[in-house]
């Protein structure tokens, strides 16, 4: 008799920036040096002080960073990020509204797991983040995309979030701000727009906040605070203080619900990583270090975005939009990529085999956004950076004059 399994994993998909990974693992063994703006992974790791002091406790011979901890995270880290959610998004938690979980992935699948339901439809920007694509599909939910255009900021378009709603089977919104893949801010105007819609038609908001202090340019919008009953706040330490590796994030939202996503994190991982726990306990305590920590890593970044928008700026018939926070450039190539019969995957996939440089499709983050490429800016120094998108317009220029 034949093994059988469930085939509802059968949608899952492989995120893109893994396996332009794997093909980059396998360049580099064959001493290829490729240019990596394809990752949104941190350029700056976290303060000295905090991973000082987390050496100073490997050495002592107790079980502290290496037992079990409380499945819904440490209260001591909760009570700091209750802490810290007042002074970033200006609401005020009670711990029981807050549950650690481990990274911004399991965030997203323990929330999905504790709303939707087979059938449901979700509201969701096109383009946005791959992630939830995969997720939606997986949990036999509808997705309705609503087209975010670059003419408009990528803002979202709060009549087509309105008129896409079906009463009784649209179930939530997904929002992100600071985007994944544009950098856009949500202005504050939408998000109360957006929030009215959410109370008015009885909606979640899955507010995806994994960038909330990566803001250059403009101010951090709290969902929270315009819909405290409806909102779900996603956060991840993936990008500050910089720990993707470690797995480490949290949620935040009305307190019966943050207990059900609590039992299915638990279900998962039982409790989230100690050793990450310890680490942004000591980093978020310490506040003006934290403080001068975000300053400094913003400084660098935006030194990096601003040399990708400048070397950006001599390519021809480029379309991209400054972002105004996190980590990536989305860069409109079509009118370029049209006349040659390409399009931003087959771009891509030239620029890393015959260029050596990483650069991720816009089709995955949505239908809309088939003739772009995402570029993203921390992780290489600046003179790679320009190194990069000289290449990409080189490579432009070559196929330009092989037509
Ligand atoms: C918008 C958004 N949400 C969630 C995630 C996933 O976070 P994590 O890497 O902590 O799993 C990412 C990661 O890049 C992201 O950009």
């Amino acid at each position: 008799m034949g093994l059988r399994y469930n085939r509802d994993v059968d949608v899952l998909r492989e995120s893109p920036t893994r396996a332009i990974n794997r093909i980059v693992e396998r360049f580099r063994r064959e001493g290829r040096d490729v240019i990596m703006l394809s990752t949104g992974e941190p350029g700056v790791p976290p303060p000295g002080e905090v991973r000082l002091w987390l050496s100073e406790v490997l050495k002592e011979d107790s079980m502290r960073l290496y037992s079990y901890t409380p499945s819904p995270g440490f209260l001591s880290l909760r009570e700091a990020i209750v802490g810290d959610v007042r002074d970033i998004d200006g609401v005020d938690l009670t711990v029981d509204q807050v549950v650690v979980v481990t990274g911004g992935q399991a965030s997203m699948f323990s929330t999905f797991a504790s709303i939707l339901e087979p059938g449901d439809e979700v509201i969701l920007m096109d383009p946005t983040y791959f992630g939830y694509w995969n997720l939606l599909a997986y949990f036999k939910v509808k997705p309705t995309p609503i087209i975010a255009t670059i003419e408009e900021g990528f803002q979202p378009d709060v009549e087509a979030v309105k008129e896409s709603i079906v009463r009784g089977k649209t179930k939530a919104l997904i929002l992100t701000s600071p985007d994944n893949p544009t950098g856009r801010v949500l202005d504050w105007g939408v998000a109360r727009a957006l929030a009215e819609i959410a109370v008015d038609y009885g909606l979640w908001i899955v507010y995806d906040e994994p960038y909330k202090t990566l803001i250059y340019e403009g101010e951090h919008v709290s969902m929270y605070k315009l819909a405290p009953e409806n909102t779900i706040s996603l956060y991840a330490f993936s990008k500050d203080p910089g720990i993707p590796g470690w797995r480490l994030g949290y949620v935040y939202g009305p307190e019966w619900i943050v207990r059900r996503i609590a039992l299915v994190s638990e279900a998962i991982t039982y409790n989230p990583p100690s050793v990450a726990q310890h680490l942004v306990l000591e980093y978020l305590r310490n506040r003006e270090l934290r403080r001068k920590h975000v300053e400094y890593v913003k400084r660098v970044y935006m030194e990096r975005r601003d040399v990708m928008l400048e070397e950006l700026s001599k390519i021809k018939n480029a379309k991209y939009m400054k972002p105004a926070g996190a980590m990536f450039v989305m860069v409109n190539l079509g009118e370029v990529l049209e006349p040659l019969g390409l399009d931003g995957a087959k771009l891509a996939e030239k620029l890393l085999y015959e260029k050596n440089v990483a650069v991720i499709p816009g089709e995955f983050f949505g239908k809309s956004t088939k003739m772009y490429i995402r570029l993203s800016f921390p992780t290489e120094t600046p003179q790679r950076i320009r190194e990069g998108v000289r290449r990409i317009k080189e490579l432009l220029e070559t196929l330009e004059t092989r037509q």
